[in-house]
């Protein structure tokens, strides 16, 4: 039954992807900008190995249990990052700054101590959420390469031609290498393999300062991406209508580009208000600046004891 269920969902992100890809074939590459990168990586990853759809059954399951037995720790997490930069070009190696600025932004939008976070309407006041996770920059590595363009084939993160993880088991790693075919960063989800668990990054979608090109140029291409490897799917559910298994974020239709104007209006069940200024739907940077409560509650649930991110400890 339950093996039925994930292979509905695995079945979903594929089918959804494959629209994507045939949808956004007419649009201008601003728009091409945003490729439904993360979810296509994880049906292909299903795909190649069926016992990942299980694993990822396995933690559905423990966030559920996780999240209503109310056994969360209302403790700190911190995470410790390594940023692994590939470049061709001298900007493509990116400053120390850069980077810095990408680890700060990450800290502010997981921290409530975004600007913009008192911009969120009224009528998600309740829901907006204080995630309490932080990041720490623990060291950054370098390679130079031939390699104008990556794909999401993971090839930077191999030994041969890129940059193998540092302890993944306790260190988010993230890539910042140039990436083809407009897509701004891809991410793992937890239950993958370790050797490229991690997130990608396009150089210039990495950190608010220096190779940084609006409108992704506040850093939150990394704020999603860090959602998705932390288990949040796109508040679309990656369907008309989807589910992203949270349930104080409203229905949406699909994803929502640019900065749409406040309210805009789902024509899902019960026409619910969007939440598009959460960093799990599709907007510009400037558009997207909270996680919701029912969010924390997921991230939070891969930390505690037997979660699958629980090595990074409480
Ligand atoms: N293309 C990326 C993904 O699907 C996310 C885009 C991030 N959006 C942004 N405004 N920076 O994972
Ligand atoms: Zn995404
Ligand atoms: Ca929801």
């Amino acid at each position: 039954m339950k093996k039925i269920f994930l292979s509905v969902t695995a079945m979903m992100l594929l089918f959804s992807c494959q629209n994507d890809t045939t949808e956004m074939a007419p649009e201008t590459s601003a728009v091409l900008k945003r490729g439904c990168a993360s979810s296509d990586v994880l049906a292909a990853q299903i795909k190649a190995d069926p016992s990942l759809a299980l694993a990822m059954n396995k933690i559905e399951n423990f966030t559920n249990n996780a999240m209503t037995s109310g056994r969360l720790v209302n403790g700190k997490v911190q995470i410790p990052v390594v940023v692994n930069v590939l470049y061709r070009t001298a900007s493509e190696n990116i400053s120390l700054a850069q980077i810095q600025s990408q680890i700060d932004v990450l800290n502010r939008d997981f921290n409530a101590q975004n600007t913009d976070f008192s911009s969120v309407p009224t009528l998600f006041s309740t829901v907006k959420a204080n995630v309490g996770i932080s990041f720490v920059l623990q060291n950054v590595v370098r390679r130079a390469t031939t390699v104008q363009s990556w794909t999401t084939n993971d090839a930077m993160k191999r030994s041969a031609t890129g940059i193998t993880p540092t302890t993944p088991s306790t260190v988010l790693n993230m890539w910042a290498c140039n990436l083809g075919g407009g897509i701004l960063g891809y991410a793992q989800f937890p239950g993958g393999a370790s050797s490229t668990d991690g997130v990608v990054m396009d150089n210039n979608a990495f950190g608010s300062t220096g190779s940084v090109s609006a409108p992704f140029n506040l850093g939150r291409t990394a704020t999603h991406e860090v959602g998705h490897w932390m288990n949040l799917r796109h508040i679309w559910g990656d369907a008309n209508c989807g589910s992203d298994f949270v349930s104080d974020t409203p229905t949406h239709n699909e994803a929502n580009y640019g900065v749409p104007a406040y309210p805009s209006l789902s024509l899902c069940t019960g026409n619910p208000v969007e939440m598009t200024m959460n960093y799990m739907d599709y907007t510009d940077d400037r558009g997207m600046y909270m996680f919701s409560n029912g969010q924390k509650s997921r991230m939070a649930a891969l930390f505690v004891s037997g979660g699958a991110r629980a090595n990074f400890g409480i």
